[in-house]
């Protein structure tokens, strides 16, 4: 089968999220299955430059609003998956990172950033697509950034591949005034309800899931709780109406990139048989991090985006409490600035129990995740979430709220799981601080009992948290659309 995989960002070529760790894995874990998968991505500066190979395609000509664009081939570096790179300097040869600016201001054109992204995908899946000797079957685009796809397919009025819609978070939806119908080139009658209009907006998201031959989500709990009020950002009723059509995946990890056993940002391996080389990466954390050298001190691990839907003002309202216990702190992440001045406010008064790192780093956040005794992700919403299955491969127990993907990769510790080595972590309901307290006090105490950890960390590193049976999962949807 010929897919072609649509995404804002994908990891190595450059990642802000979760959205680019998938991107990585799943096409990679579909080719492994036999399937013909291209990328495609925007020609942002760090993606030519990391493109393996890379080569002229093909020249689109008199796009509306852009012009002429080149298309250039090239290969992912690690896994050689195909990829198509969009180049057109002025679109996105910039600074930042691919939604904003370096301060963190969302481009003023983004709609016609991603509009062309979009648009192009729609043209490449036609059946008269510029690549001849390539016609996609299914065409598999992911969030807002890619989401009017589907509407420009079916406005072209040519034949075409089947469309795939990949939900990763729904919070983001990609609204933009109605100016923009006319200006991205899409026809007016469809600004409406029945249509991509949205509360007077122009939504991408909204398009994708209105004219998506199928929609995925990245878990099955968030599938269902997307068509409740509580999770769906006004979305709900629409998702309620395309239920049938939707399905929640939970997500793979790249177990490659995350094996405790032969990681290279560690500076120290381990695996289930000698789980006990954790703590010399953890006294190494310690150090690095210029925290109190305590093997015994239970060490909280945090890397995030801080942002309101992690819930770490849940973390911060606790920490005094946690800290009187004894414990240690390491968070790495950016995002809200009262979150990162709350946090780095703590560090200023706990200097040897608490360590935080603002910005991105990907050889800290492995670090972290190897070295810390638990890993802390009180979400309000999680579609899927990645850390905490990195937690559990890391013999790092996660602390998770009961939401999304988070419900449905973590086993709560207690008699019963247990007994039936299924205990992996500990999970809580409420996005309170007294509930988050509460079951990180659960945590304490079995952290406490040595060989309770014990088996929590070794059940949690043998989970199968692979790419395969997921992308399996995917395969059967493409195989019923077409
Ligand atoms: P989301 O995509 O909602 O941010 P996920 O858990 O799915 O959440 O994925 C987040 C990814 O980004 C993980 O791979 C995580 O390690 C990484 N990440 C987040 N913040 C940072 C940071 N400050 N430094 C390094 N990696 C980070
Ligand atoms: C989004 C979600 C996260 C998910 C990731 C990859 O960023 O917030 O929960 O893991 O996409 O699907």
């Amino acid at each position: 089968m010929r897919i072609l995989y649509v995404t804002s960002e994908a990891f190595p070529l450059i990642k802000t999220g979760g959205l680019a760790d998938v991107s990585g894995s799943l096409p990679a874990a579909l080719r492994h299955l036999g399937e013909d998968v291209r990328i495609l991505i925007p020609g942002y500066p760090q993606v030519l430059a990391n493109l393996r190979d890379p080569q002229p395609l093909v020249e689109l000509k008199w796009l509306p609003a852009v012009g002429n664009v080149h298309l250039i081939r090239g290969e992912m570096p690690d896994t050689g998956v195909p990829v198509i790179a969009i180049d057109h300097r002025e679109l996105y040869d910039r600074g930042g990172n691919p939604y904003s600016d370096a301060l963190g201001q969302e481009w003023s054109d983004n709609a016609l950033r991603f509009g062309i992204l979009s648009r192009i995908a729609a043209i490449l899946s036609a059946q008269a697509s510029p690549l001849v000797d390539w016609i996609p079957d299914i065409v598999h685009f992911n969030d807002w950034q890619g989401g009017l796809t589907a509407a420009y397919m079916r406005y072209s009025g040519a034949p075409h591949a089947k469309s795939v819609l990949g939900i990763h978070n729904l919070a983001f939806q990609g609204n933009f005034p109605p100016e923009w119908v006319e200006k991205l080139g899409l026809p007016r009658q469809a600004f409406a309800p029945e249509g991509f209009e949205f509360y007077g907006h122009l939504s991408f998201l909204k398009a994708g899931i209105y004219y998506a031959d199928a929609i995925t989500t990245v878990s099955p709990t968030y599938a269902r709780e997307i068509q409740t009020a509580e999770y769906g950002f006004g979305l709900q009723g629409l998702l309620a109406h395309r239920a049938r059509d939707l399905h929640g995946i939970l997500n793979g990890i790249d177990t490659q990139e995350w094996n405790p056993a032969q990681d290279p940002h560690l500076p120290q391996n381990y695996d289930r048989k000698s789980l006990d080389k954790k703590a010399g990466v953890k006294q190494l954390l310690q150090q690095r991090l210029t925290l109190h050298e305590n093997a015994d001190a239970p060490l909280l691990g945090v890397v995030s985006r801080l942002t309101h839907q992690k819930g770490l003002d849940l973390l911060l309202h606790v920490a005094p409490a946690l800290l009187e216990q004894g414990c240690q702190l390491a968070l790495l992440g950016s995002g809200d600035p009262a979150l990162e001045q709350g946090f780095m406010l703590l560090a200023q008064q706990h200097p040897q129990q608490v360590s935080v790192s603002v910005g991105y780093n990907e050889n800290l956040s492995h670090h972290i995740m190897a070295g810390a005794d638990m890993f802390v992700m009180p979400s309000r919403f999680e579609p899927c979430g990645l850390n905490q299955m990195y937690g559990l491969r890391y013999g790092t127990p996660p602390i998770v709220r009961r939401t999304g993907g988070l419900a449905d990769s973590v086993t709560d510790t207690n008699e019963f799981t247990l007994r039936h080595k299924t205990a992996t972590g500990f999970v809580f309901d409420l996005a309170t601080p007294e509930d988050l307290l509460a079951t990180l006090r659960r945590a304490l105490t079995s952290f406490g009992d040595k060989e309770q950890w014990k088996t929590i960390q070794l059940n949690g590193m043998k989970t199968d948290l692979d790419w395969n049976r997921s992308a399996q999962a995917y395969l059967e949807i493409y195989r019923s659309l077409v």
